[in-house]
């Protein structure tokens, strides 16, 4: 936050400042602060843009986001987000705002201008998500309580989980190879985690990723089991 204000002072007498982040960030599952955020954005005249791809449809009360999460919905300018995670796993993205920006972006945004639009189909499916969202509470819940649960069993499990409350939870190896040994052996065991290394994430900092879903108790169990019969668990994982 101090970076961002020395920037925003930096920036003083720009005839537009503009504060970007992501909402959630994909390799850690942690927030963005967007309460402080929009207070500086507040403080220095700047609009906050934020690509929202890791929240939108699960994270805040109605799932409407990190806005709503931090309850700053209404000092947000423009949003953006991917149709292809939990606006049911398709492709294609979109970017919300106030009226005017949107006019601006259908004159210049060049991925808007120059680009196919989204496939009808693709278009029908993330309507139905999107109604599905809205009324889909229960599914909200079981996300929370998947990721309270895989969260603290692996942690308990000696497992080394970057802590938090988004459910991209990030089971630490650092070690590349170790990451991408037990990726393999929980695949042989039915368990598809993707491990992530340098340059995705800083050197010695390896791991794979879980997000567990709309998965069963059962299922979740099933995954924690798993990552224990890899070889590499519990003192072996290291937090770097
Ligand atoms: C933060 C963030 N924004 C955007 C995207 C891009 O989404 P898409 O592949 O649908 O363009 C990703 C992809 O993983 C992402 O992590």
């Amino acid at each position: 936050m101090q970076e961002l204000e020395s920037r925003l002072i930096e920036s003083s007498g720009a005839r537009r400042i503009m504060i970007a982040t992501d909402g959630v960030f994909s390799m850690d599952g942690y927030f963005a602060r967007l309460d402080e955020i929009c207070c500086l954005a507040s403080k220095y005249g700047a609009m906050v843009m934020i690509d929202d791809s890791h929240a939108a449809g699960f994270v805040g009360p109605t799932g409407r986001g990190t806005p709503e999460h931090f309850s700053v919905t209404d000092q947000v300018d423009v949003t953006t987000g991917t149709l292809g995670k939990a606006l049911g796993g398709a492709s294609g993205g979109y970017t919300s705002g106030r009226q005017e920006i949107i006019d601006l972006l259908r004159q210049r945004s060049r991925p808007c201008l120059f680009s196919n639009s989204v496939a009808p189909v693709i278009v029908a499916a993330s309507l139905k998500a999107i109604h599905l969202i809205e009324e889909g509470g229960h599914l909200r819940t079981r996300l929370r309580n998947n990721t309270t649960m895989f969260r603290s069993r692996m942690t308990a499990a000696g497992f080394d989980v970057l802590p938090g409350e988004h459910p991209i939870a990030p089971v630490m190896y650092g070690d590349a190879r170790a990451a991408i040994d037990a990726s393999a052996q929980l695949l042989e065991d039915g368990i598809y985690a993707i491990p992530f290394s340098y340059p995705v994430v800083p050197k010695g900092r390896a791991r794979i990723r879980i997000q567990p879903a709309a998965h069963t108790t059962l299922d979740i169990e099933h995954a924690i089991a798993a990552f224990e019969r890899t070889s590499a668990r519990k003192g072996d994982a290291v937090s770097g």
